[in-house]
């Protein structure tokens, strides 16, 4: 496989994106410290579209005072290894300044009221600064199609919303999580955990594939039975469990029928750790 074009500044990315031959452009944005979850975003862009750009940035804007920005991994080697294996054309790497030239950005997209629940609620400003930084790169990457993760669902529903609301003229490709074999879900954030912990984080998934299974019973059903495998593991600190709408992530009533998700947010030692399971309750 070729090794991708590195631009990291914004002429650097202009010449690359205009030296592509085709305008069938599409992105997938990461942080970097990038995993099979990154690799399988790749893999399904390229299989649709002339070209797969891939940004890596470490968005200072969506971290919080306390959170982890400085410990976040940085591999960027490892990154690039990545992006030849899985096919990626460009990699826009830029840092913090080409971003953000005139340091904190006075004007911001708001991710209203969606952004303020579950993730938004733990981490204030966050969601501001996520869809904040993917308007901007879909404005210098040029993308058509971006791909996200449905690990991040919360974000991903949030940029959905993003490109209606504002028009963006892009499409937004949502793509499953990917777990590892023993089902814990695939995060840049895992390498913080010790052997302990990521026994203890296991739960989890086991959790969400409770709630999953007691999906035909009802709403109520499904929380209690993903409540019965979180109260087991102590050691997982919950931040929330709930069942909510996929769309207004408001709580599902006990009458509600359909598709929802069952979200869970838990601290494991020092690391914050988030997972889902979209389902569809009621009768089969
Ligand atoms: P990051 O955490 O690096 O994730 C980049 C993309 O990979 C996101 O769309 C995320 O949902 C997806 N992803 C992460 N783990 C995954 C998994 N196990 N399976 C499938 N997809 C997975 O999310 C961000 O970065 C940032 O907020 C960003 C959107 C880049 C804006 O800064």
């Amino acid at each position: 496989a070729r090794t991708p074009t590195v631009a990291m500044t914004r002429a650097d990315l202009e010449a690359a994106r205009a030296a592509l031959p085709s305008r069938d452009v599409a992105a997938v944005m990461t942080m970097g410290a990038l995993h099979e979850g990154h690799a399988q975003l790749i893999r399904s862009a390229r299989e649709a579209h002339d070209h797969v750009v891939v940004t890596i940035f470490l968005n200072p804007l969506q971290f919080g005072p306390k959170e982890d920005l400085s410990r976040y991994p940085r591999t960027f080697d490892d990154d690039m290894a990545i992006c030849t294996e899985a096919g990626v054309d460009l990699v826009f790497a830029p840092s913090p300044d080409v971003v953000y030239p005139d340091g904190d950005p006075g004007v911001r997209v708001s991710a209203g009221p969606l952004g303020a629940v579950l993730e938004g609620a733990a981490r204030p400003g966050h969601f501001d600064g996520v869809v904040t930084v993917v308007g901007k790169l879909l404005h210098l990457t040029g993308a058509r199609s971006a791909y996200f993760g449905q690990k991040d669902a919360q974000q991903l529903l949030l940029i959905r919303r993003m490109v209606r609301d504002l028009d963006f003229p892009v499409d937004v490709v949502a793509v499953p999580t990917v777990r590892e074999p023993d089902g814990l879900a695939l995060s840049s954030r895992n390498t913080y955990l010790t052997d302990s912990d990521r026994e203890v984080a296991l739960c989890l998934h086991r959790a969400l594939r409770a709630g999953a299974a007691a999906a035909t019973l009802g709403p109520s059903a499904v929380r209690r039975a993903a409540r019965e495998v979180l109260v087991e593991e102590p050691l997982a600190l919950v931040d929330y469990l709930v069942l909510v709408h996929p769309e207004t992530l408001a709580d599902v009533p006990e009458w509600y029928r359909g598709e929802a998700l069952l979200a869970v947010a838990a601290r494991i030692g020092t690391t914050r750790l988030i997972d889902n399971s979209p389902l569809v309750v009621g009768p089969a």
